[in-house]
């Protein structure tokens, strides 16, 4: 099923240049931690737009860009045309629900989607399916915040999340060698009034 939310969402998203920003910081922190190379497959699962996918695709041999909405993978395959890209693709997937792919992928990115997904345990397990041995996973997200992030309209399965103990749950998972590094601290705007602010940890973990 895709998320109206977010279909509705795609058409603007690049617009918010905190989000651009975010992204940015996010690639820049993944190309600090993690050594790319040009034989390198990438899933960037939950990439709304492909804005992370987009900004590691020069470093790496392909990227997949994967959304359960497909508002999003919509605007996505329209950068991949205009752009003729074509080492991006844009794939419908949601692995809370569906069977996992056979594609097999060196380095898989999960960008703020980890706090949109209720059941997490089940898409580390897809995941760790979905790597090579050796591959690696690396997930930015939400550092624990008391439930502000997101309006009240709009509840989220996590306010964030704490990263000893998301490593311990990859660790549980079969995945090795987690790490984590903060990749931004940023003021948004909160219903209470006024600001807050949030920040964002990027976790690597391998998949042995
Ligand atoms: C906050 S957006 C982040 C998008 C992108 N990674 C970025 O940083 O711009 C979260 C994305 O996760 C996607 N998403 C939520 N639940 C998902 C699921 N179960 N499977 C795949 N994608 C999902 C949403 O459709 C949305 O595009």
């Amino acid at each position: 099923m895709s998320d109206s939310y977010f279909d509705r969402a795609a058409a603007d998203w690049d617009d918010q240049p905190r989000r651009v920003q975010l992204v940015k910081a996010t690639g820049a922190a993944i190309l600090h931690e993690v050594q790319l190379s040009k034989t390198m497959g990438v899933l960037d699962y939950g990439c709304g737009t492909g804005l992370l996918g987009l900004y590691l695709l020069p470093h790496v041999r392909s990227v997949a860009g994967a959304d359960s909405s497909l508002g999003m993978l919509d605007v996505l395959n329209k950068k991949i045309t205009e752009g003729g890209l074509n080492d991006m693709r844009a794939i419908r997937l949601d692995l809370e629900n569906d069977p996992v792919p056979e594609d097999r992928f060196d380095l898989i990115v999960v960008g703020m989607a980890m706090h949109h997904i209720a059941d997490v345990d089940k898409v580390f397990l897809a995941i760790h399916t979905m790597l090579r041995p050796g591959g690696v996973l690396c997930i930015a997200d939400l550092d624990t915040e008391p439930g502000v992030f997101h309006p009240a309209s709009r509840p989220v399965p996590h306010h964030g999340f704490d990263r000893d103990e998301l490593k311990k749950r990859l660790e549980g998972h079969g995945f090795t060698g987690s790490r984590d590094v903060t990749v931004t601290t940023f003021a948004k705007p909160v219903e209470a009034g006024g600001e807050r602010e949030f920040s964002v940890f990027l976790i690597t973990s391998i998949r042995p």
